[in-house]
């Protein structure tokens, strides 16, 4: 009995000096949730927590209570992350107010990280989140109205507005040659900025100058069609065409902000703004049930300013977990290797392209899902492809890479997975 007793009270003495080092242990755990809020940085961080265990396994090598101590650890971790969602429940889904309507992410880069702004109206604010206060070449296009690309300049110290030929043939090393002449010419030095105003074909020529103008200069983005809003705003892609290879010649390049105004799609042709769903969805397909419920549900023009914002989302995890696309990032790819064949040999947008290209790789049952909703946003679902045509084009692209292909395949909504290949397997799925 005494033994009872006696053990008892050593585990009241414990337990009070455990509820000392718990209350020490939160109120750090507050201060980091403090610094995560402010930075708009999730709460989860699974590195860290894989640090924690690794520690605690360490100090219980050869005991048979090492792994109660472990889980132990784990559920202090999983307290203190539900203490940090109540104290900042913004932090959890990695979105913070800046004001009401204007959004704040937090792209996570270490030294590369940067903010992407998100809300209607937000364009007004391009000097609040960019440094204007220096020379600025302001790159837009002949189809982009001319009002968003003045809005930029009238804030900014020492603006030159550049227009190019709106169109994928713009993406060329004669316009990046002109273009840095042309800064080159106005003595733009390696403190001033580019600052891109347009859809994706400004976006990489945009960044691609910057980031080689005296070996990189500021580089800020605000897309403006639905395409480059949801995708090319995040991952430091920059690119131009060469020899009739999209994108082979370019960067890593991350810009120093980003500007996503919903509005500025008002004046997007519709067609358009179904290529741009095309991606997003893709991103739902892969990687985000719940945004693909939003799709299937027919929701998705009511508020695309979700739509865009769990793009985002989407994009930025994946970005962040694998920022030069060695592995995770490739999913990104669902229905491009198919969808850049078909780009190669019709007249069809490349976002209607990724569509059908969705549709060779994922299951019956997904694709019986996909194609009403491919239906209902207005983008083609069912064009009849000769598979030896598209095995030739996929092939001339696939010079560029090498013997094998990698394509993501979809077994269920929200999950993708690689499958690399012998490219002559891919006839399989043609
Ligand atoms: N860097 C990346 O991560 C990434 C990702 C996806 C695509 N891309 C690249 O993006 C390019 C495609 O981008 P895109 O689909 O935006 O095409 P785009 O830039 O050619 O724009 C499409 C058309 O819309 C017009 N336009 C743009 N914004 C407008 C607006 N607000 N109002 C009216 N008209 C407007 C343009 O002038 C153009 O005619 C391709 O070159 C592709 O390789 C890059």
């Amino acid at each position: 009995m005494n033994k009872l007793l006696d053990a008892r009270e050593k585990i009241n003495k414990a337990d009070e000096e455990l509820a000392k080092h718990f209350c020490e242990r939160m109120a750090a755990v507050k201060e980091v949730a403090e610094y995560k809020a402010e930075h708009a940085l999730p709460i989860l961080d699974a590195s860290r927590e894989e640090e924690i265990i690794k520690n605690a396994s360490n100090r219980f090598e050869n005991s048979d209570i090492k792994a109660h101590y472990i889980n132990f650890v784990k559920s202090n971790m999983s307290i203190s992350r539900s203490y940090q969602a109540e104290l900042y429940p913004a932090a959890v889904s990695g979105i913070i107010y800046d004001t009401e309507s204007v959004k704040r992410l937090h792209v996570n880069l270490d030294e590369d990280s940067y903010d992407v702004i998100v809300g209607c109206g937000a364009l007004e604010f391009s000097d609040k989140y960019f440094n204007l206060n220096r020379r600025v070449l302001i790159l837009t296009d002949s189809r982009v109205p001319i009002k968003y690309a003045d809005s930029v300049a009238k804030k900014c110290a020492s603006p030159f507005i550049y227009i190019i030929e709106q169109g994928e043939q713009s993406k060329n090393l004669a316009n990046f040659e002109a273009i840095l002449n042309f800064m080159a010419k106005n003595r733009f030095t390696r403190s001033d900025c580019v600052v891109a105003v347009g859809g994706g074909v400004v976006g990489d020529l945009a960044g691609f100058v910057a980031s080689s103008y005296m070996r990189g200069v500021d580089f800020y983005n605000i897309p403006t069609t639905l395409l480059s809003q949801v995708d090319s705003s995040i991952g430091g892609k920059v690119a131009i065409d060469l020899g009739g290879y999209k994108n082979i010649v370019g960067a890593f390049y991350q810009p120093k902000c980003v500007i996503v105004d919903p509005e500025l799609l008002l004046t997007l042709n519709i067609r358009q703004v179904r290529a741009g769903l095309a991606e997003s969805l893709k991103m739902a397909t892969t990687s985000d049930a719940e945004l693909f419920a939003i799709f299937e549900s027919g929701e998705f023009l009511n508020d695309i300013e979700e739509v865009i914002l769990r793009s985002l989302l989407i994009k930025k995890g994946i970005v962040e977990r694998d920022v030069h696309e060695s592995g995770e990032r490739k999913i990104l790819n669902f229905g491009h290797t198919v969808g850049h064949a078909i780009e190669s040999s019709s007249d069809l947008l490349h976002g209607e392209c990724v569509a059908l290209g969705m549709l060779y790789m994922c299951t019956e049952q997904i694709k019986n899902r996909l194609i009403p909703i491919l239906d209902e946003i207005g983008l083609p679902s069912g064009a009849r492809l000769d598979a030896d045509e598209l095995y030739k084009f996929i092939l001339r692209d696939k010079k560029a890479s090498g013997e094998n292909i990698t394509v993501t395949y979809v077994n269920e909504i929200g999950k993708a997975e690689l499958r690399k290949m012998p490219i002559e397997k891919i006839k399989d799925y043609l």
